[in-house]
């Protein structure tokens, strides 16, 4: 089995990099720990793959052949004990699209979109992009995790909206959702008539392997529901975007795959045959990537500990640490981009007085960051 080192440095400044090639950083020298990609090369399988579509050298239209498909089903099955049709996947360039498509169809101007807050910030932007009312219920602290406050959850369901938006794990906040939360989501959306959109792209960095993924739209019966699924964020191979949404429900289905004509580009060839290799091959990678991430993770936890005024809950899954911080600590963002390290504000998620750090990077970075934390206080 060959052994990744995620301990090197690979440049990746002048690649036309979200992270690294940001126009606000302008010439400045920047560690940058925002979006949510790694920094580390993908396993040799999915290279080899795009190596096959170089060679040949045509780059036409694809179909997502059986081939991928039979794959994810098997992933499904295999990994989340979810048996599923194959005539329930529909595939998609991407999640937020599909998320956007599915507002646009499924709520309306009476009948809203729930979404806890904080979150993934397109899950309260879409709302607005399309005009549908946004309801939002707080996640509070409960026992070292960030958890749903059932009680705001429920009072949010009484304003009857149309689609509740699901992150899971949930990003930020690196929550995985156990049974009886997902049994408690599920019982209230159903009282309330309330599809369910659920969004598991983080399904396989679950870096407390204690912490096991459970698939909503395996236990919904009576509700529509669609669950989204991707090999981009676990494989970081985000840029190629590719994506299945599993559809159940017949009516939903069609209604969603209709919509579709027009707004979604096909996938690329990249796209399925990278998934492909991944589905096929990417264990190996994953498995050795994982403890290096609860590595990078425990050491910028232990690090963030040690100042008052900081504080992070240890995730469950994802890279992304949601940290936050007292008034004595100021405008922490700008002020740690003014001494060279770019993290995401809080305010994006909508949590106040928190940065969103990722730390899916070499060590020598997490401390490199840790390093540039520490002489704010010198
Ligand atoms: C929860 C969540 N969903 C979706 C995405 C992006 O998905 P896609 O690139 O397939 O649109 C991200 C990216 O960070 C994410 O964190």
């Amino acid at each position: 089995m060959k052994q990744y080192n995620f301990d090197q440095v690979i440049d990746r400044k002048n690649t036309s990099s979200y992270k690294w090639d940001n126009p606000l950083y302008d010439g400045k020298t920047i560690l940058p720990m925002p979006v949510a990609d790694m920094e580390f090369a993908v396993a040799d399988e999915i290279l080899e793959a795009l190596d096959k579509i170089t060679q040949h050298g045509v780059l036409g239209y694809s179909i997502v052949p059986d081939s991928l498909k039979v794959l994810a089903q098997a992933k499904l099955k295999n990994d989340y004990a979810w048996e599923t049709s194959l005539d329930w996947q529909v595939w998609l360039p991407g999640i937020v699209p599909g998320i956007t498509l599915a507002c646009d169809i499924f709520a309306n101007e009476e009948r809203g979109v729930l979404t806890p807050i904080p979150v993934y910030h397109p899950f309260h932007l879409i709302p607005t992009w399309l005009g549908r009312p946004l309801i939002t219920f707080p996640m509070v602290e409960e026992n070292g995790r960030w958890v749903y406050d059932f009680t705001a959850f429920e009072e949010s369901l009484q304003r009857k909206p149309a689609v509740f938006l699901f992150c899971n794990p949930h990003n930020p906040g690196g929550t995985v959702f156990n049974q009886e939360e997902i049994n408690r989501i599920i019982t209230l959306c159903k009282q309330y008539d309330c599809m369910i959109i659920s969004d598991e792209i983080h399904a396989d960095l679950q870096i407390y392997p204690q912490s096991q993924h459970i698939c909503i739209g395996q236990q919904i019966e009576d509700i529509p529901s669609i669950s989204f699924f991707a090999t981009s964020k676990a494989y970081n191979t985000a840029g190629l975007g590719g994506c299945v949404a599993i559809i159940p429900d017949k009516v939903t289905r069609e209604a969603f795959v209709k919509k579709t004509f027009g707004y979604m580009p096909m996938l690329s060839r990249h796209s399925i045959d990278v998934m492909t290799a991944t589905y096929q091959h990417g264990a190996n990678w994953l498995s050795q990537l994982l403890p290096y991430l609860k590595q990078n993770h425990d050491y910028l936890m232990n690090f963030i500990h040690q100042f008052p005024g900081l504080r992070m809950l240890p995730l469950e899954a994802t890279y992304l640490a949601w940290i936050s911080y007292d008034e004595t600590w100021g405008d922490l963002q700008v002020r740690l981009l003014e001494k060279g390290l770019h993290v995401l504000r809080g305010e994006q998620f909508k949590g106040k007085n928190f940065i969103r750090l990722n730390f899916a990077c070499p060590l020598s970075q997490v401390k490199e960051a840790c390093q540039i934390i520490a002489s704010l206080i010198q």
